[in-house]
C-alpha cells in the first residue's frame, strides 16, 4: 500500500515539474531573456516575496543584468509576465497605445461581500472605469485642489502642534517618521474625503487607526490570497471565497452615514460633495459633466479607495523627504529661505504660493525619483498587441509591469542616479528629464488620479514643518532602512529624525 501512494507521490511531483518545465520555456520560445530559473509552481514569485531582498532591488538586477533595460520576461507561478523596461515602449504602453492596455491586474470579486471593490477605480475594468474616472476626474483639478486647501491646512497646523508637544512630553528631538506622518495624512484624507474627524492625533489608538493599519497593512498570508484571485477566480468562485475584510465594511457605514447628512443640507467641500454633485449635474441635460450614472456603492467604494489609496503613499513619501533633507542640510537650508521668501511675499502659506514654490517642488520631485512607494506599475492587455519593433506579440491578459524604481536610478536617464540633487527638477532643467523616465504616478490616462492632491497636502506639511524646526539625521539612521513587507517601498518603522524647534519658532 505504502509502495503505491509513495509511487503516486512521486509521479504527483514529476508531472508538476514536467508541466513547470513545459510552462517556463515560454520566453525562450520567443528569445526573450527571463532570469534567474523560475522555481518549479512559484516561478519567480518567491524572489519577489522574499523579506531579505527588497522586491525593487532583486527588480533592478534583472532590469540591469538581463535585458530588463529594453524588455524581459518573468512567470507567477504558471503565468508568464512581461516587463517593460524602455522608457519609449513604456510610453506606448501607458499612453500612445492605451486602448490596448486599459486595465491593471484584473481581479474578479463575484461574492456580494466583495462587489465594493469591483468599483474601486483602482480595480475597475475597460468602459466601467473610463465611466467612473470620466465622472471623478473633475474633483482633481487645480481649482477644487484650492478650494480643499483650508480643510488640509488646518491639519498641517495641527501635526506642527503634535510634533512640539509631544517634543516636551516625551523630553526628545526624534519622532518614527512613519507613524508621524501617517497621523498627518490620515486625518487630512478623512477630512477632504469624507468630512470624517478622526482624531488621531488626539488619540493614536483611536478604533479608525487601527481600522485603517488592518488594511493597509498586506499581510504574506493575504497577498497568497489576492493572487488566488487572480490565478484561480473560477476556484474562489467555486468556494465561494471573500476577500474583503470585515473593516472595509466600518467605512462602508461611516461614508453611507455621511451621504445621509449631505442629503439633509450639510456641505464641506470634500471629496464625497464633490461627487455628490456630479451625481446631480448628470441629471442635468445643459451640465458639462460627463455622463456615467454613480451609483451609491461607486461612491461609497471610491470614498472608501481615496483612504487606502492616499494615505499611507503620501505619509511614506512625507518621511522620504524628511529623511533626504535631514541628511542634506544645505538643500534644507536653501528650501527655508524659499519659504521665508513666500511668506514676506503672500504673507501667509497660501495655495498659490506653496504650489508655486520651485526649490519645495524640485526637493518633492526629487525625494520621488529616489524612493518611489509605487516602485512598479501595471498594466493587464485588453487587446492583443505587437510590441513595434520587435516580433514579440503580447496576448490579451498577459500582465506588463513597468519597473519604475529601476527607470529611475538608470544612469542613462539620470547621472549619479543615487545623489539626491533637486536641482534637476528645477525649470531651467526639466527639459533635460525625457518623458517615460520619471513615473512616480505613472503615466497616461490612468495615472494617479490623486497626484495634485498628494502634492498640495505633502508640499504644505514639508514648508510648515521646515518654517519650524531644523531636521537632523537621528543616531543610527544615517542611511534609509526599508520596510520589506508586501506592498509599496516603505521606510522601516522604527526610521526616525531629529525635528529641533527653531529658535524663532519656540
Ligand atoms: C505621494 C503620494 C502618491 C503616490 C506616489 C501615488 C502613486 C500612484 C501610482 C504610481 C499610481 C498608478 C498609476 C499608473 O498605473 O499609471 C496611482 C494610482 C492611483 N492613485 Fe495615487 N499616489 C499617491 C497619492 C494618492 C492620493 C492622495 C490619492 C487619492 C486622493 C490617490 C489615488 C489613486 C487612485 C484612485 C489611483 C488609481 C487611478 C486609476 O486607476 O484610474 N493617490 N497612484
Amino acid at each position: 500500500m505504502w509502495m503505491t501512494t509513495l509511487f503516486l507521490f512521486v509521479l504527483f511531483l514529476v508531472l508538476v515539474w514536467a508541466y513547470s518545465r513545459h510552462c517556463y520555456s515560454y520566453w525562450t520560445k520567443r528569445g526573450v531573456p527571463s532570469f534567474p530559473r523560475p522555481l518549479p509552481v512559484l516561478g519567480h514569485v518567491s524572489y519577489m516575496m522574499s523579506k531579505k531582498t527588497p522586491r525593487w532591488e532583486y527588480v533592478d538586477e534583472m532590469y540591469k543584468k538581463h535585458g530588463g533595460s529594453t524588455f524581459c520576461g518573468l512567470y507567477e507561478f504558471f503565468k508568464p509576465l512581461l516587463m517593460i523596461g524602455d522608457p519609449e515602449l513604456a510610453k506606448l504602453i501607458l499612453i500612445k497605445d492605451f486602448d490596448h492596455f486599459v486595465d491593471r491586474r484584473n481581479f474578479t470579486f463575484t461574492t456580494d461581500t466583495d462587489d465594493v471593490a469591483n468599483h474601486f477605480l483602482t480595480n475597475a475594468t475597460g468602459s466601467h472605469w473610463k465611466g467612473i474616472r470620466s465622472v471623478l476626474s473633475p474633483s482633481f483639478t487645480s481649482g477644487r485642489m484650492k478650494g480643499m486647501f483650508p480643510l488640509v491646512a488646518d491639519k498641517a497646523e495641527k501635526l506642527v502642534d503634535y510634533l512640539k508637544k509631544q517634543r516636551k512630553e516625551k523630553d526628545s528631538s526624534t519622532f518614527l517618521l512613519k507613524k508621524t506622518f501617517g497621523l498627518y495624512t490620515l486625518e487630512v484624507i478623512a477630512s477632504c474625503a469624507f468630512g470624517m474627524e478622526s482624531g488621531t492625533m488626539d488619540n493614536e489608538d483611536s478604533i479608525f487607526n487601527q481600522k485603517v493599519a488592518a488594511l493597509v497593512n498586506v499581510r504574506p498570508l493575504r497577498l497568497m490570497k489576492l493572487m488566488l484571485f487572480f490565478f484561480a477566480p473560477k476556484f474562489c468562485q467555486l468556494l465561494g471565497l471573500t476577500f474583503v475584510q470585515e473593516e472595509m465594511f466600518f467605512f462602508v457605514d461611516v461614508v453611507k452615514e455621511a451621504i445621509a447628512q449631505r442629503e439633509a443640507g450639510l456641505y464641506r467641500g470634500d471629496f464625497l460633495d464633490l461627487m455628490l454633485e456630479a451625481r446631480e449635474n448628470l441629471e442635468d441635460p445643459t451640465s458639462k459633466t460627463p455622463k456615467y450614472p454613480l451609483t451609491e456603492m461607486i461612491i461609497v467604494a471610491n470614498s472608501v479607495l481615496f483612504i487606502l489609496a492616499g494615505f499611507d503613499t503620501t505619509a511614506t513619501t512625507l518621511s522620504f523627504v524628511a529623511f533626504l533633507l535631514a541628511k542634506n542640510p544645505e538643500a534644507q537650508e536653501k528650501l527655508r529661505e524659499e519659504l521665508r521668501g513666500l511668506i514676506k511675499e503672500h504673507g501667509e502659506l497660501n495655495y498659490q504660493g506653496i504650489m508655486g514654490a520651485k526649490y519645495l517642488e524640485a526637493c518633492f520631485s526629487e525625494t520621488l525619483r529616489l524612493y518611489s512607494p509605487a516602485h512598479v506599475t501595471e498594466r493587464q492587455c485588453t487587446k492583443e498587441y505587437k510590441l513595434p519593433g520587435t516580433e514579440l506579440v503580447i496576448p490579451r491578459e498577459m500582465v506588463v509591469s513597468i519597473p519604475i524604481h529601476s527607470i529611475h536610478h538608470d544612469e542613462r536617464f539620470w547621472p549619479e542616479p543615487e545623489e539626491f540633487r533637486p536641482e534637476r527638477f528645477l525649470p531651467e532643467n526639466k527639459d533635460d528629464i525625457k518623458t517615460g523616465t520619471y513615473l512616480p504616478f505613472g503615466l497616461g490616462p490612468r495615472n494617479c488620479i490623486g497626484m495634485r492632491f498628494a502634492q498640495m497636502e505633502a508640499k504644505l506639511i514639508i514648508a510648515k514643518i521646515l518654517l519650524n524646526f531644523e531636521l537632523s539625521c537621528a543616531p543610527g539612521f544615517e542611511q534609509m532602512q526599508f520596510n520589506t513587507d508586501p506592498g509599496i517601498m516603505r521606510p522601516s518603522n522604527e526610521f526616525e529624525v531629529a525635528f529641533k524647534p527653531l529658535v524663532q519658532s519656540e
